[in-house]
């Protein structure tokens, strides 16, 4: 089987018009950004955020939805409700998110502590969904307690169809190397496939983790930032292809693609405002990029961002 690439999920980058920006240049998997499942059952249904977070086109490709919390009942009847709503192709179970707000409710990461109840979940979550059910954690808590293997085993028996592993602990957050050896060892001990996750962010890292830790796939997080492409170069590199990265003006292209999606779904006030950080990211490392991106958090509209953004052109990467 050919490896996978997927888009790791990421809160408040990877919705619809990310990801399907991620889809057109070979992204094979994706997930939305996580969903609390408490707040997801609790909200008023025209309550915009999980309007937002959970809505796609109908042109993406495959996608899973990420819900996280810490009682089994919730995250079932979350699942069932998620499923019913006939958007997604899998349930994602988020346990490795290290935020203080999401550990602090025993969900995310802090199941990796208690693996217990981690299997009951699954166990509940699996039961209330037809969809595979996958799970996305960590190494373990902190170097201390690396439970990866033990913990990815009993995530396999209470029926998980597949997890995808950050080589971090939650203490390392996401600072120092994600440790693809220890992938390795989760994916010999279990037979659901693992996708490896961490520090992948071109062609030849793709290539070394798939070697080193044998997984169906590789997982893009920050890799992608600003560079939906880095999916085609990863695709290219899987095939053996050579890969020519785009030019600036095409980085452009995208970037005001990406804006003005932004902003037919969101109306172009919110889009400017959630479009910095990507501006920030598309520009990243191209000389005079600092100066222009002040101006473009002062700009009023997309034509002015556009223009500010192709006075670039001339400058050099650094
Ligand atoms: C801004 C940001 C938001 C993230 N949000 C989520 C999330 O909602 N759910 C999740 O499971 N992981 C989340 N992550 C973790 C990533 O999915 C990924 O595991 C991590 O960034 C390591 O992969 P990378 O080195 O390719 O970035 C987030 C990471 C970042 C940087």
């Amino acid at each position: 089987m050919n490896p996978t690439v997927h888009l790791a999920p990421m809160a408040g980058i990877t919705d619809q018009v990310f990801r399907r920006l991620c889809f057109e240049n070979g992204c094979d998997w994706a997930t939305t950004e996580m969903v609390s499942a408490q707040g997801f059952l609790t909200a008023p249904p025209d309550r915009n955020a999980y309007r937002f977070l959970l809505a796609r086109y109908a042109d993406e490709g495959s996608l899973g939805v990420q819900i996280f919390g810490a009682d089994p009942l919730y995250m079932a009847q979350a699942a069932e409700r998620l499923t019913g709503l006939g958007l997604f192709d899998r349930i994602d179970i988020n346990m490795g998110c290290p935020a203080q707000k999401v550990v602090g409710g025993q969900s995310g990461s802090a199941l990796m502590k208690d693996p217990d109840l981690a299997a009951r979940i699954v166990e509940q979550v699996k039961k209330s969904t037809v969809l595979p059910v996958t799970v996305k954690m960590r190494l373990g808590w902190d170097a201390e307690h690396v439970n990866a293997v033990p913990f990815a085993r009993l995530m396999e028996q209470a029926g998980a169809d597949g997890l995808t592993v950050h080589g971090r602990t939650r203490a390392q957050q996401y600072a120092g190397k994600a440790d693809w050896q220890k992938i390795a060892q989760v994916k010999q001990a279990v037979r659901i496939p693992v996708i490896a996750n961490g520090d992948i962010v071109d062609g030849p890292s793709a290539l070394q983790a798939l070697q080193i830790t044998g997984c169906d796939g590789v997982a893009v997080g920050r890799g992608a930032l600003g560079r939906p492409w880095v999916f085609a170069e990863i695709q290219a590199a899987l095939a053996g292809r050579p890969y020519t990265p785009p030019p600036y003006s095409h980085i452009v292209d995208t970037a005001m693609r990406h804006a003005r999606e932004m902003a037919a779904w969101k109306g172009e006030r919110s889009a400017l405002l959630e479009m910095r950080k990507h501006f920030t990211w598309y520009t990243f490392g191209r000389r005079g990029a600092a100066q222009v991106r002040i101006r473009i958090n002062q700009a009023d509209s997309f034509d002015e961002v556009e223009a500010l953004l192709r006075s670039l052109a001339q400058n050099s990467p650094r």
